[in-house]
């Protein structure tokens, strides 16, 4: 094909969006067609920028905007994170090229649903809260330089560090939903085995490992595997799970026989 032919042929090429919608937070959810000019390149938050300049739907009706969240568009905050064509990830890496049409969004559906596409994913801060996934400090003095890591120590760490609290495999998660049950999760799982092996946050190991162990913790897991496939990071999270439950088991030990 000629440039120019296919310069031609991508101007008059459209996207077809199917969006799940929903008013306020507990409104009854409904589907919203649109369809956007397609441009070479473009990913699904493209398509929802186009839709907000010019929110008419499929039908010809202006609707109201469809709201979603994004703010790094690379892949690094994961604010836009949303169910595309059934699988959990983000928006701004979702090319349109590389997928089906119509292109199904719905938002995460285990996070109280705000508005359209954006979701209250606070319970994922609150069970990082839960296990002191933080390395501890009072901030009234300089404590001084933490301890050095060698780098092959650094080199396991780095991996289990990348999370960007995404909320992609608590969605993905059967045991999983912050609006019925109380599990805290494999990110929060991660995230506490992650303090755990980091030498300065290993003075609180045991706190983390309490709390892993209270009801909703780790005993909830069952070991899907769902969790490790959509992570958009690749962190080993269920070989941070099998650590932890090492790490409780032996905990349990040393509390029944001392
Ligand atoms: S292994 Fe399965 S049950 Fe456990 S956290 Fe991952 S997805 Fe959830
Ligand atoms: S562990 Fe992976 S999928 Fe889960 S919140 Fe972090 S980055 Fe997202
Ligand atoms: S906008 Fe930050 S991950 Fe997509």
């Amino acid at each position: 094909m000629l440039a120019s032919e296919k310069k031609m042929a991508d101007t008059d090429r459209k996207v077809h969006l199917k969006i799940l919608r929903q008013d306020t937070p507990a409104s009854r959810p409904y589907w919203d067609e649109f369809e956007v000019d397609y441009s070479p390149g473009m990913n699904v938050i493209s398509c929802l920028m186009a839709i907000q300049r010019n929110p008419v739907n499929r039908k010809g009706e202006r609707v109201r905007p469809v709201v979603w969240e994004c703010n790094c568009l690379e892949e690094v905050c994961g604010a836009c994170s949303m169910v595309i064509n059934g699988t959990p990830r983000q928006a701004c890496s979702c090319l349109v090229d590389k997928v089906t049409q119509p292109i199904e969004l719905r938002p995460l559906s285990k996070f109280p649903v705000l508005r359209d596409l954006m979701v209250d994913r606070q319970a994922m801060f609150d069970a990082f809260k839960k296990v002191k996934a933080w390395v501890e400090i009072d901030g009234t003095h300089d404590l001084g330089p933490g301890p050095q890591m060698p780098q092959h120590e650094q080199e396991k760490l780095y991996p289990l560090t990348r999370c960007m609290v995404c909320g992609c495999c608590m969605e993905a998660c059967p045991q999983y939903d912050s609006l019925r049950k109380p599990f805290i999760g494999p990110a929060t799982l991660n995230q506490a085995h992650r303090f755990n092996v980091d030498r300065t946050g290993k003075m609180t190991k045991e706190e983390r490992l309490r709390a892993v162990m209270e009801k909703g913790g780790i005993q909830d897991c069952g070991n899907a595997q769902n969790c490790v496939r959509v992570c958009p990071k690749e962190i080993p999270i269920t070989d941070s799970i099998a650590e932890l439950g090492r790490e409780t088991t032996k905990l349990l030990l040393k509390d029944i026989f001392g």
